[in-house]
């Protein structure tokens, strides 16, 4: 499932990110295509803007997707809640989910792969990740008008930066979302960013497989030049 909801406020003004263009094609067809690359996937389920569902039927339409299954929701106001829906369009029979950000239009398919396979060989949740190229420092709050003091300094060789798509045993994954509404709904809601950090949160065992620096996020405009640079590359 790709949740594609997010309007992309760090990118700066213009449409939600998921629409934006990437080398002639919005961001969110150069997600969804590279999914259905991989013969592990059977469908794909997008999570679009609230307002954007019939824009992104149109789009996916127009642009050919390989002959796989492909449906459109409506997302949610957190990425949270956008993967719940997802999750409610994809039937029971299905055993594993990946969730891919529409913010990663060029993850090769060999982490797209590479993820799946650790899940059908009977890992619970499963992350691609990379090591870190800077250092980490971990920091305390700035007294008024006073710079930031460091904590300390977290061994590096221990960190990786984790990517999509995160891939699960999709009983699993429901299970997690619906406890976290619960709790929300309590007010106690989880401090997660990711999916693989909501089954952290309960307790579930998550391992890494590698990723690939090309499955970087779209996330500022910088990263924009950046992915434009690498499709640039690639089609040369
Ligand atoms: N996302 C979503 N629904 C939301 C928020 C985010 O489906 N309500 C999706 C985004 O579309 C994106 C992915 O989650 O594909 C990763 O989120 P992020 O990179 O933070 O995207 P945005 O939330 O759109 O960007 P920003 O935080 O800068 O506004
Ligand atoms: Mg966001």
């Amino acid at each position: 499932m790709v949740p594609a909801a997010g309007r992309g406020e760090r990118l700066g003004p213009g449409a939600p990110k998921a629409l934006r263009e990437l080398g002639g094609a919005p961001l969110l067809v150069h997600a969804v295509r590279a999914l259905a690359r991989s013969r592990a996937v059977g469908l794909v389920v997008v999570a679009a803007p609230p307002d954007g569902v019939a824009e992104v039927v149109g789009l996916l339409d127009s642009h050919g997707l390989d002959g796989k299954d492909v449906r459109v929701v409506a997302g949610g106001a957190t990425r949270q809640e956008s993967v719940r829906l997802g999750l409610a369009a994809i039937g029971e029979q299905v055993e594993i989910v990946l969730v891919h950000d529409a913010a990663r239009p060029l993850v090769p398919v060999e982490v797209v792969d590479a993820v799946a396979a650790a899940v059908r060989a009977g890992a619970q949740a499963v992350v691609p990740a990379v090591p870190l190229a800077d250092t980490v420092k971990r920091v305390g709050p700035a007294p008024a008008g006073g710079p930031e003091p460091v904590l300390d300094t977290p061994d590096r060789a221990t960190l990786r930066a984790v990517q999509t798509p995160q891939g699960f045993r999709r009983s699993l994954l429901a299970e997690v979302h619906a406890r976290a509404l619960a709790e929300q709904e309590a007010g106690l809601a989880p401090a997660v960013t990711d999916d693989a950090g909501l089954v952290e949160h309960y307790g579930g065992q998550v391992v890494v497989v590698p990723g690939h620096e090309e499955a970087f996020k779209v996330t500022r405009p910088l990263d924009l030049v950046l992915a434009e640079a690498v499709l640039a590359r690639r089609r040369a």
